[in-house]
């Protein structure tokens, strides 16, 4: 048996995806129309003999309830979530719920971020982990030698595909191969955590003998259960014939801004195409809009038929869309009005926001750059004729005047 773990991390960590992370947590951010974990949870359903999936993380429980009993109901897998009184870093947090995670006696725990946009090859990567016979098996990617810092960088033998070194975000180069973020694990894992775990408790109680010592790391020292994945764990243990590498050819990104939930939209959407198409919209241009690629529209979304949506636009709950109005490359949130010819390209629009007769709000689809795409936040008015460019407006503002390269708190 497998059961699934999911990091979903907390409130702390979501600042970055600010304004959008103020109403929802990230995790539960809509992309290409579905929570942004829904994404791996339903990758996980292709895992033979899964028995559960869970999300540990340090949101309060209320935040993921809803959503929690209606996948379980909907995936018929129980998932659960597990909440952390604080944070406990990424493999501190697995082994505090290694209770309830060995309750299924699995013979692998497969460990996903959830902030990071995949395909996640499961079934593949399981298969070459019981090749390898390890403790543990990533999931890596080819990426620029630009990006490459942002990431745990790693060395991998190309013959055995065991992982020989890695640095977590070094600030030297040292390969372009990176860390996905998606592990598979025997509960193997659980004892070398416990190693960190001791080894860490050894260094304080020698740290408190020596009283200079304790003074100068006192400040930088994390929780003595504070135990990371990448650092603490891939870092000493690798080229000991305990870690493999699996390499994805296919999508990966990860999912730190709201730039890049809406590059992710758009690839989640294109793989939609191929994997379950009856969730994109079509339509003839008679009784229905004009659509162009590939578009997500919610069943209770109301989209005037001479309006023209897409390629790469996802529409929530209860959205209306007017006469005329055209969409490029955006995710529109529930309840947003969008009104006649208006123009929507390169944005985020935030729930209950309305965008006004002949106004424009775009970005220039830059997904890395501070100010690549518009976002506007809650309830945000746009009045008629205003244009708004390459922009970040902050819930409750209405804008009557035209702005660019504006942050408007
Ligand atoms: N429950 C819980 N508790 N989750 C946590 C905690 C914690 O204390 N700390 C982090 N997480 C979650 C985050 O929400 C995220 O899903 C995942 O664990 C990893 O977060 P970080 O440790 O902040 O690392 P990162 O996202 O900057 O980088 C990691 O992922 C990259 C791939 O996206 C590293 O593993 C990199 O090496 C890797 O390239």
């Amino acid at each position: 048996r497998v059961v699934a773990v999911i990091m979903v991390g907390g409130p702390t960590k979501g600042t970055r995806f600010r304004p959008l992370s103020l109403n929802v947590p990230k995790p539960l951010f809509p992309i290409a129309g579905q929570p942004m974990v829904h994404h791996p949870i339903s990758a996980c359903r292709r895992i033979p003999n899964l028995a559960q999936i869970y999300l540990i993380g340090f949101y309060e429980e209320r935040e993921f309830a809803l959503y929690v009993s209606s996948i379980s109901n909907e995936l018929r897998i129980p998932v659960r979530y597990l909440r952390e009184d604080k944070p406990h870093g990424s493999a501190g947090g697995l082994y505090s719920f290694r209770d309830y995670i060995m309750e299924d006696s699995p013979s692998h725990i497969v460990l996903l971020n959830c902030d990071v946009c995949s395909s996640f090859p499961l079934p593949d990567m399981l298969e070459a982990h019981k090749k390898y016979g390890g403790m543990g098996t990533l999931l890596v990617n080819k990426v620029s030698a630009e990006s490459a810092n942002q990431f745990g960088e790693l060395v991998a033998d190309p013959e055995t595909n065991e992982l020989l070194h890695y640095t977590e975000k070094p600030e030297t180069f040292v390969s372009d191969l990176i860390n996905c973020g998606v592990y598979i694990f025997t509960p193997n894992i659980f004892s070398a955590i416990e190693d960190v775990l001791k080894q860490k408790k050894d260094r304080a109680n020698l740290r408190r003998v020596s009283s200079f010592e304790a003074l100068h790391s006192a400040t930088k020292a994390l929780p003595p259960d504070f135990v990371r994945l990448d650092q603490d764990i891939l870092s000493p243990r690798a080229g000991k014939k305990e870690l493999y590498t699996y390499q994805t050819l296919d999508f990966w990104e990860q999912i730190k801004t709201p730039g890049m939930s809406l590059r992710c939209s758009g690839l989640y959407l294109s793989q939609f195409r191929r994997t379950s198409p009856h969730l994109l919209a079509s339509g003839d241009g008679k009784r229905t809009a004009t659509i162009v690629g590939d578009v997500y529209i919610h069943p209770s979304a109301k989209v005037h038929p001479t309006s023209k949506i897409g390629p790469n636009v996802s529409i929530s709950a209860n959205a209306r869309v007017g006469a005329g109005a055209r969409l490029i490359n955006c995710i529109i949130l529930d309840d947003v009005e969008i009104m006649e010819n208006a123009v929507v390209i390169h944005s985020i629009v935030g729930w209950k926001s309305s965008i006004g007769k002949w106004s424009r709000v775009q970005g220039e689809g830059d997904h890395n750059a501070k100010l690549g795409i518009t976002i506007l936040g809650e309830a945000v008015d746009v009045e008629d004729e205003v244009v708004v460019v390459n922009s970040i407006v902050l819930p409750n503002k209405t804008l009557n005047v035209s702005v660019q390269e504006e942050i408007i708190l």
